[in-house]
């Protein structure tokens, strides 16, 4: 656990993103504005858009994102739904991060974040409407035990949406990649044994989806728009450094070798 919040852990986050919003001449800071920075896994923005979309949460609800990261699919989902969400997250310094720019988009009251482990989630059964899991389940050896506390925390019939890199055919990836420095800390399950361990833990599944040929078409866009204007002042650089260009590439080679699978799945607690 201390490796991998060691792997993410970098100081300094969200002065680094508002300046870079200001030197880009951008003075609002908003869900939309920030999403450049601020979405840390793949297909970016319009993942967490179909992913809000999928959730179906309004207005009264209370949603629990696990491994919110920095914050952007929390504030994101919160002002286009209208829903409370909370944020949860292993490392200090994203979770110091999202509450400065929840409270810079003026989302503080709406959305809270929490210090705390996925697999021991500080929350009473049946606490929340519906919950997320965006790009973190890689880092999690214990999958059982990861669905197992998304379960519980859930009310009968809330909705939890998991999405994040499978293990493909073709063997594994090259490390580094964004979610960690080497195998060690990569646990990458087949679509097979997630479908399994979903279904262990008691889920019903109702959308089962390889958004790998999306991913495929968002990275073919990128490295076109990377030859004509070069790379973009706003990306996830800001927070996380120049490493993550070359943590990049290496995960966008394993999509392209057939490594990774682009997994986006939606599944139910059952009311009953
Ligand atoms: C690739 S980032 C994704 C962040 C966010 N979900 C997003 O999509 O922008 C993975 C996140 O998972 C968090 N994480 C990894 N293992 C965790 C655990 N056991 N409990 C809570 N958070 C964890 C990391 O700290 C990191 O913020």
């Amino acid at each position: 656990m201390d490796r991998v919040a060691r792997h993410y852990a970098r100081g300094g986050i969200a002065p680094r993103i508002l300046a870079a919003l200001r030197a880009a001449g951008i003075d609002q800071v908003t869900p939309e504005t920030l999403a450049p920075l601020d979405q840390f896994h793949a297909r970016g923005v319009d993942a967490t858009r179909d992913l809000i979309a999928a959730l179906g949460a309004s207005a009264g609800e209370q949603v629990l994102d696990i491994g919110c990261g920095i914050g952007g699919p929390a504030r994101m989902l919160a002002a286009e739904s209208g829903a409370g969400v909370t944020g949860l997250d292993l490392t200090q310094d994203y979770c110091a991060a999202a509450r400065t720019l929840n409270h810079a988009a003026g989302l503080g009251d709406r959305v809270t974040v929490v210090r705390g482990d996925a697999l021991a989630l500080p929350f009473a059964d049946g606490t929340f409407d519906a919950a997320t899991c965006q790009y973190v389940a890689m880092n999690i050896a214990d999958k059982a035990l990861l669905y197992a506390e998304a379960r519980r925390v859930l009310r009968p019939g809330g909705a939890f949406a998991l999405s994040g890199f499978a293990a493909g055919s073709a063997g594994a990836p090259t490390y580094p990649t964004p979610w960690a420095e080497t195998a060690a800390t990569s646990f990458l399950a087949t679509p097979a044994a997630t479908r399994a361990e979903l279904l262990a833990a008691g889920f019903a599944i109702a959308r089962f989806h390889d958004a790998t040929p999306a991913l495929l078409a968002t990275h073919a866009a990128l490295r076109k728009r990377l030859r004509a204007e070069g790379p973009p002042a706003l990306g996830l650089h800001v927070m996380l450094g120049d490493r993550i260009r070359e943590q990049q590439r290496n995960s966008a080679r394993a999509v392209d070798e057939g490594r990774l699978i682009a997994l986006e799945v939606l599944c139910r607690k059952p009311r009953f």
